[in-house]
């Protein structure tokens, strides 16, 4: 993985991503090791973020690296006109990589063809959000004990969610049957559907909440993203469409936890989260170990 661009969860091979995980396990055991002390981490964010831009932060400085960066585009160059292409060419000058959170899905894979340096993608537009990704998977083997033969049910917003993109591609490898909960408006796009076809796996779509819920393994529960909808009334009709309570998981398998990508509006109710089948707090938390993994395994300090 030395010297990788992580833009698509697919840039690694599945054996790449088990080994992502098992760095990760040997982080959470010892999460202070000054092995970057050499190194400096460029984080771009040119959308807003709380997890991920603050847990790779966290990963880089545990490990002893020095962070760069900014979290608001409008503070950089980029508000006096500055194109993707120079903003990348000019950080490679000044970091070992670079972390980038960008609205235009496309966007990091055009820098990790420019720039001098790794590129690892922190979520483009509704198209990719592959370290999010191995986070889910990392939560997901944790609490389950394999990713081998689980019901995954997907609730919310499908088309969007570019965690929901990568996380089914990810787990293609996995024997994997997938439970599909949106809206009509926001079912998951072809292209992914036709990724699970292609691995002659089973998907079943539904619009109830309800009904999936004794099925299933994992509940991966998503926010419907306002800023992604060109109108706001379309974002009205569906706003509101799964909202997650505690008397709901009555039917639930014992097994059954409960994981989010956060930010969350309003699609778990706070009474969730004294359930111990919510586990999506300690999931923010394994983003910090999964990228401290990265980090490692990219500048090569790892094998
Ligand atoms: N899960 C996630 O990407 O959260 P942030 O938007 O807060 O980074």
């Amino acid at each position: 993985m030395k010297n990788k661009s992580l833009v698509s969860i697919n840039d690694f091979s599945p054996e790449e991503h088990i080994r992502i995980l098992e760095l990760a396990g040997i982080f959470e055991n010892r999460p202070k090791q000054r092995i970057l002390e050499d190194y400096v981490i460029a984080t771009l964010f040119f959308e807003p973020s709380t997890r991920t831009r603050l847990s790779f932060e966290s990963a880089a400085t545990r490990l002893g690296a020095q962070v760069i960066g900014f979290s608001d585009a409008t503070s950089s160059s980029v508000r006096k006109g500055e194109s993707l292409r120079d903003t990348i060419l000019t950080v490679s000058n000044y970091c070992d990589l670079i972390v980038m959170r960008h609205p235009r899905e496309g966007s990091a894979r055009f820098a990790s063809e420019v720039a001098r340096v790794p590129i690892i993608n922190a979520g483009d537009g509704a198209n990719q959000h592959p370290t999010q990704t191995l986070l889910d998977m990392y939560s997901i083997r944790k609490t389950q004990g394999s990713l081998d033969n689980l019901n995954i049910a997907f609730v919310g917003d499908l088309k969007y969610g570019r965690t929901v993109h990568s996380l089914v591609m990810a787990l293609c490898h996995y024997n994997t049957t997938f439970h599909l909960v949106s809206p009509l408006e926001l079912k998951l796009p072809s292209a992914v559907k036709l990724h699970i076809k292609e691995r002659n796996l089973t998907y079943h779509q539904y619009t109830d909440l309800q009904e999936v819920i004794p099925t299933v393994d994992i509940l991966y529960m998503t926010r419907i993203q306002k800023e992604r909808f060109s109108d706001p009334l379309d974002y009205e009709k569906v706003k509101m469409a799964y909202v997650l309570q505690n008397s709901m998981l009555i039917n639930a398998k014992p097994n059954l936890r409960i994981l989010h990508p956060l930010p969350r509006v309003n699609e778990i109710t706070t009474d969730v989260d004294d359930n111990p089948k919510a586990y999506y707090f300690t999931q923010a938390l394994n983003g910090v170990f999964i990228r401290q993994a990265l980090l490692a395994a990219i500048l090569g300090v790892v094998d």
